[in-house]
């Protein structure tokens, strides 16, 4: 069932002072969220969270200032949820780029309040017109735990009778003082697969600096990563499960210039940090099985 109903929706999974439907930008349905912790919001199109800020900090997710909220497009900034397929499809050129559920209409499963956290629960509906593009009968489910720290567990479940191979990522846009000055600790010696060099295999030396574009796929690593941000003070640390790759990417600036929903300057105050599974961590999912990314 595709939730179009706001008041419905306020009245089966609203929480008073805690969990709000709205109509958002572009017309978009909106999860509004405020806890003793943080507040949050997620726009149901794409199970896209736009926005997490704990308590007396600056947002930890960036948001394209250029971003164009609108129904059946992929927002640029908060965490895209890239599946079944990462980047480009594997075998047709002509599928969207990250697959289908960035763009698709999920549904609510459940809201619930806890101690200074927020549940929430969504579902990926399947869309009988995009059947060509993924036709195996697959759940995707995506519980976010909302508080000091955000959780995200994106759960895919196998329900057909053959496998199914799933790549995805949780396409994290991070907000940061100047990118000039950042480092990600955690991939250290790690090889990667450099796309802005024709995709060479190379090693990282000490801490990931970025200073031109950068768009590269650490590879068997699960390793924690930590964004170090002299210019607001903080670090940033994100754990995974599930992933043995890792992206990092910025665009810099004459890719940012020319994405009309980023512009000139956005790529400063951005960091993709991306928890995924891709290229040889590509998921072969037999039958009954479930992933937890
Ligand atoms: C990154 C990819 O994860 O996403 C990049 O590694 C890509 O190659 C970027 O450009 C943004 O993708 P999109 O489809 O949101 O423009």
């Amino acid at each position: 069932m595709i939730h179009t109903d706001i008041s419905a929706l306020n009245t089966q999974f609203g929480i008073t002072d805690q969990v709000t439907f709205i109509e958002g930008q572009g017309g978009l349905i909106t999860i509004e969220i405020n806890n003793a912790e943080c507040s949050a919001s997620i726009v149901l199109q794409g199970a896209h969270l736009t926005h997490w800020t704990p308590r007396n900090q600056k947002p930890v997710i960036w948001l394209s200032p250029a971003v164009d909220v609108a129904p059946n497009k992929a927002i640029r900034g908060g965490i895209p949820i890239c599946w079944p397929w990462f980047g480009p499809h594997p075998t047709n050129a002509d599928f969207p780029s990250h697959g289908i559920a960035r763009t698709g209409h999920w549904e609510v499963i459940a809201t619930t309040a806890l101690t200074d956290k927020t549940q929430v629960s969504l579902r990926l509906i399947k869309d009988p017109n995009k059947n060509e593009l993924w036709p195996y009968p697959t759940t995707l489910e995506c519980h976010f735990t909302l508080g000091r720290e955000l959780e995200i567990d994106l759960v895919s479940s196998n329900t057909g009778s053959e496998a199914i191979r799933i790549g995805q990522a949780l396409h994290t846009y991070f907000n940061i003082g100047d990118i000039h000055n950042i480092s990600v600790i955690g991939l250290e010696d790690c090889f990667y697969l450099d796309k802005v060099d024709g995709g060479k295999r190379k090693q990282q030396q000490g801490p990931v600096k970025v200073s031109a574009e950068t768009d590269r796929i650490y590879t068997d690593t699960d390793a924690d990563c930590l964004i170090n941000d002299p210019e607001y003070q903080r670090q940033i640390r994100i754990e995974k499960r599930g992933s043995l790759s890792t992206v990092v990417w910025n665009p810099w600036v004459e890719k940012s210039t020319a994405m009309a929903d980023m512009g000139g300057n956005a790529y400063i105050n951005m960091l993709c940090v991306e928890s995924a599974n891709a290229v040889d961590d590509v998921r072969t999912l037999q039958p009954g099985d479930v992933h937890h990314l």
